[in-house]
């Protein structure tokens, strides 16, 4: 079963660690966040920062410690309570946005919805406000082929906000952008995290990028600092 605790905090990481074969890739890391606060987790390449946001989405499962998304265990939910938590509380946003070439933007967007099952004319609505908000409309019968990775990466925002989940999970959205396009995407993914309420946990380099967050946290090897 799906549980939602208003007075727990959004997400509870608490002792995560995670080997792969003898490397240990994280040590114990404990933090949390409120819901709809935005966190930024900087690091340098290969300190575990994309093993995390794994372990977050639910995609993988740490060794020892526990994660918790709104009271669910991560690590001992149901594939059916996994899945429900994927389909309707959490978003994941890729460097190199995801979008399935065969759909247009509107379609891209628009699974999203299909899979939670709202009903089509909702879909419809929801898919134009969201092209609305990432400036977008002009693009919506676009393949993917034809869009730049700005235009791109604000389709996969539109996508990641569609089914209004809690808890957006971004790694490095803004890595194969121009600075331009990069500084559009963050202000993007803050003021809608905002007006909507959804956490952002934004795993970048970009100094510029976890300012847009309310705090930022280090990992080094493995370990928060
Ligand atoms: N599936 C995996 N199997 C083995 N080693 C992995 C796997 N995923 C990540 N690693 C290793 O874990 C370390 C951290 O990787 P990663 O989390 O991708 O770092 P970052 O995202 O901070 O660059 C790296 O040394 C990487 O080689
Ligand atoms: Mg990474």
């Amino acid at each position: 079963m799906v549980t939602n605790d208003q007075n727990r905090p959004l997400l509870e990481v608490a002792g995560v660690s995670k080997t792969y074969g003898k490397q240990t890739v994280l040590k114990n890391v404990s933090f949390t966040m409120q819901p709809g606060e935005r966190v930024a987790l900087m690091g340098p390449s290969g300190s575990g920062k994309s093993t995390l946001l794994n372990l977050l989405s639910g995609i993988d499962h740490p060794d020892n410690g526990q994660i918790l998304l709104a009271s669910n265990d991560l690590a001992r939910a149901s594939a059916s309570t996994l899945t429900h938590i994927r389909r309707h509380h959490i978003s994941t946003i890729f460097q190199f946005f995801h979008l399935l070439p065969t759909l247009t933007a509107s379609e891209n967007i628009e699974l999203t919805l299909q899979i939670a099952g709202v009903a089509a004319q909702e879909r419809k609505n929801r898919v134009n406000e969201l092209l609305e908000a990432v400036e977008l409309t002009s693009h919506a019968n676009a393949h993917p082929d034809t869009l730049s990775g700005g235009e791109s990466q604000r389709i996969a925002i539109a996508r990641a906000l569609a089914h209004r989940p809690k808890l957006i999970l971004a790694d490095e959205p803004t890595g194969s952008l121009d600075s331009k396009s990069g500084q559009k995407t963050l202000d993007l993914l803050k003021n809608l995290t905002e007006k909507h309420q959804i956490a952002l946990f934004l795993v970048t380099h970009s100094p510029e990028a976890a300012a847009t967050c309310d705090r930022t946290l280090n990992l080094h090897d493995g370990t928060l600092i």
